[in-house]
């Protein structure tokens, strides 16, 4: 079988024919998605009405917010308002959509590019747009929309700079002394590190947890894969991509732009 393999961290894939995968006994099963077939752990059935090419896109994208909301709503029964950092990029843009489905009162939704802020904006989204002008000009933006709905629970898809706004503002905020704020932090676009101010820790029931690979165990995230691929049947769930050939996967790895770049076979 035709397969595109990465040998080296600094160069493309390259295309080339493999054996066929084979489960061997007591062994935990080859990992990749670039191969014209796989050895997998489990099975799920395509919905009808499903786009296999958007779901390969957007799993890893719809997968993060969704384990993050589910667990919230398990627990504590509703979402209330939940604030999403970094809403304009693939991740965010369907923990919006997800947190919507599963009944959140409202959405904060909070990033820079313009015209993926105007797609996101609805009865219950409230849009923050984070300007030129740094985190001061942010303060006031978003210290007034979560002052106006204080968010349960913050799904942060940047971190940096955003985050230190954030969590000020969260400190500013009239919060329920029975039920935690949870902040989880997904990834670091803005910036790898952000200080976290001693006072917000005393002042409010808060949480904070990191969400992927590792801290999220994966017979949970496995649990919850029918449920997120059948979003894509239903249409909560869309995922723009970009199809690609084996034999171009140096091109697929090259893709930059709004789409998830997608491998399939020639
Ligand atoms: N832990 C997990 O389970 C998991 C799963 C999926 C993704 N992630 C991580 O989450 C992050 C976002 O993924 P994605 O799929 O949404 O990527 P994406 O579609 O490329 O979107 C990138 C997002 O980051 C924002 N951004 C980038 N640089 C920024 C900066 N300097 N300041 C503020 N915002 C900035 C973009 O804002 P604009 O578009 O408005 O400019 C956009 O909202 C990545 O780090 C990814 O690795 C984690």
């Amino acid at each position: 079988m035709r397969a595109a393999v990465v040998s080296n961290p600094d160069a493309a894939p390259v295309c080339a024919d493999f054996p066929d995968a084979q489960q061997q006994p007591g062994k935990e099963p080859l990992r990749g998605t670039m191969a014209e077939r796989l050895v997998t752990p489990f099975e799920v059935e395509l919905p009808a009405g499903a786009d296999p090419l958007a779901v390969a896109a957007g799993m890893n994208p719809g997968m993060s917010g969704w384990m993050a909301l589910v667990a919230r709503r398990r627990e504590v029964g509703e979402l209330g308002t939940v604030l999403v950092l970094g809403a304009t990029g693939m991740s965010g843009g369907l923990a919006v959509r997800a947190a919507l489905s599963m009944g959140a009162q409202r959405v904060i939704a909070v990033g820079r590019d313009p015209e993926a802020m105007e797609g996101l904006r609805g009865p219950r989204v409230v849009t923050v747009p984070l300007a030129h002008g740094g985190p001061d000009a942010w303060r006031a933006a978003l210290g007034a929309a979560v002052a106006e709905a204080p968010p349960a629970l913050v799904l942060d898809f940047v971190w940096g700079p955003v985050a230190e706004v954030a969590l000020a503002a969260l400190r500013g905020v009239s919060a329920d002394d029975d039920v935690p704020i949870d902040y989880v932090q997904f990834g670091a676009l803005a910036g790898t590190a952000a200080s976290l101010p001693a006072a917000l820790l005393r002042s409010r029931r808060i949480r904070i947890s990191g969400s992927g690979t590792g801290s999220v165990s994966k017979a949970r995230m496995i649990a919850e894969v029918p449920e997120v691929i059948a979003r894509f049947g239903d249409g909560t769930f869309d995922a723009p991509y970009t199809a690609y050939p084996h034999s171009r996967v140096g091109a697929a790895w090259a893709h930059q732009g709004r789409t998830r770049a997608v491998v399939v076979p020639d």
